[in-house]
């Protein structure tokens, strides 16, 4: 529990520091958004949850996505990336939610679909978390682990070298997901997309 409290404080601390221009930072990735989103496969008036929200970069696109008898929620960690949601309005396609992934203070089966952005590299403990995501999740929804940037893009960008042990290879991720009640479906990992999807299963 201490350590978890630790975690948490750093990913707060790292994205309050990057809230107020995290959009102006990437101010191309909007199509990029939008056609990850499609890619669950929503339908007029199902329920998705966007896990890792940040400043909400997605909720339009899976609004559009659900329509208006759809749910969309918003959930984020860091105060500072929802005001800048709000701040862009983005609070208008969706209901914002300060909590933790980790311990969503949601039903189970709640929703259709979970769509997480930039998320899965900082989960604290990921098997035990995407299995959290999965509880909230109807058996049968879809999962969408996403960036706008490949892994060997990223890296490069970071400064940084891919090591086997990364989480997101492919086959890595798709033990990791085993593991959590997901079966993953596809993976994409190009210099401009990074997409995994995966099923909850029963
Ligand atoms: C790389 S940013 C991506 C934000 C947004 N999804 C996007 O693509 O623009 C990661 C976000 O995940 C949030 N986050 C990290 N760990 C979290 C957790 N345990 N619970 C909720 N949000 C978390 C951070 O606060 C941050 O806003």
């Amino acid at each position: 529990m201490r350590s978890m409290s630790l975690d948490h404080t750093h990913v707060q601390e790292f994205f309050t520091a990057r809230a107020a221009d995290w959009d102006s930072r990437f101010p191309d990735d909007g199509p990029a958004y939008a056609a990850a989103a499609a890619e669950l496969g929503l339908c007029e008036g199902d329920r998705v949850l966007d896990a890792g929200c940040g400043t909400g970069r997605a909720l339009p696109p899976l609004r559009a996505a659900v329509g208006a008898s759809g749910v969309v929620v918003g959930v984020d960690l860091t105060p500072a990336m929802l005001q800048a949601a709000v701040r862009a309005a983005r609070d208008r396609a969706g209901r914002l939610l300060l909590a933790d992934v980790t311990a969503l203070p949601l039903r189970s089966r709640t929703f259709d679909a979970v769509f997480a952005a930039g998320l899965v590299a900082h989960l604290p403990r990921p098997e035990e978390n995407l299995r959290e995501l999965a509880r909230v999740v109807r058996p049968g929804g879809v999962l969408a682990l996403f960036h706008p940037v490949g892994r060997a893009a990223l890296a490069a960008r970071q400064g940084r070298v891919i090591t086997p042990d990364d989480l997101r290879a492919e086959p890595n991720l798709r033990r990791l997901l085993t593991g959590s009640g997901w079966r993953m479906t596809s993976y994409t990992d190009e210099d401009t997309r990074f997409l995994a999807l995966a099923v909850r299963e029963d």
